[in-house]
C-alpha cells in the first residue's frame, strides 16, 4: 500500500511498488488526463508534476513517489493562466499531447516566471507534438506569463 497526495488529496494505492505512475493515475484513480505516447520517457505525453517538477509518469514507478505530491492536469482546476492562454490562442491540435505540454509549462513558469523564447524552447524541447503546434505552445506560455506577471 502506497500514499501519495494527488491533486491535494491523501490516496492510498494498493499496487506493485514497479507499476509506472501513469498507470496508477490512469487505472487506479481514474485521472485520464496525463496520456500514454511511447511508453519510453521520449515524448512527454505522460508529462505530471512531482513536488512541482515535471516527471515522465511512464517511467515513474509507484514506489519513487511514495509520500509526494503529484499534480496531474485535472489538478491546475480550469483556472489557471496556461490553461486559459491554451484557450484563447486555440493552441491544441488533435490534443492528445497537450496535458503533457501544459504540465511541462507549468514547472517552467513555477521556477522561471518570465521565460525567455530560449527558455521555453529549452524546456519544452523534450515533449513531442505531432500535429506541430510549437509556435502556438510558445505563444500561450508566453501570454500565460504575462498573465501572471
Ligand atoms: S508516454 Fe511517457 S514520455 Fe512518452
Ligand atoms: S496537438 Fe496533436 S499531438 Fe500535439
Amino acid at each position: 500500500m502506497a500514499k501519495l497526495v494527488v491533486n491535494g488529496e491523501t490516496r492510498r494505492v494498493d499496487a506493485p511498488g514497479d507499476m509506472p505512475l501513469l498507470w496508477v493515475l490512469r487505472d487506479l484513480l481514474d485521472l485520464k488526463g496525463a496520456k500514454y505516447g511511447c511508453g519510453i520517457g521520449q515524448c512527454g505525453a505522460c508529462t505530471v508534476l512531482v513536488d512541482g517538477g515535471a516527471v515522465r509518469s511512464c517511467i515513474t514507478p509507484l514506489e519513487a513517489v511514495a509520500g509526494s505530491e503529484v499534480t496531474t492536469i485535472e489538478g491546475l482546476g480550469g483556472d489557471h493562466p496556461l490553461q486559459k492562454a491554451w484557450i484563447a490562442l486555440q493552441v491544441p491540435q488533435c490534443g492528445y499531447c497537450q496535458p503533457g505540454q501544459i504540465m511541462q509549462a507549468a514547472a517552467l513558469l513555477a521556477e522561471t516566471p518570465q521565460p525567455t523564447d530560449a527558455e521555453i524552447d529549452t524546456a519544452m524541447a523534450g515533449n513531442l507534438c505531432r500535429c506541430g503546434t510549437y509556435l502556438r505552445i510558445r505563444a500561450a506560455i508566453r501570454a500565460a506569463a504575462g498573465a501572471a506577471a
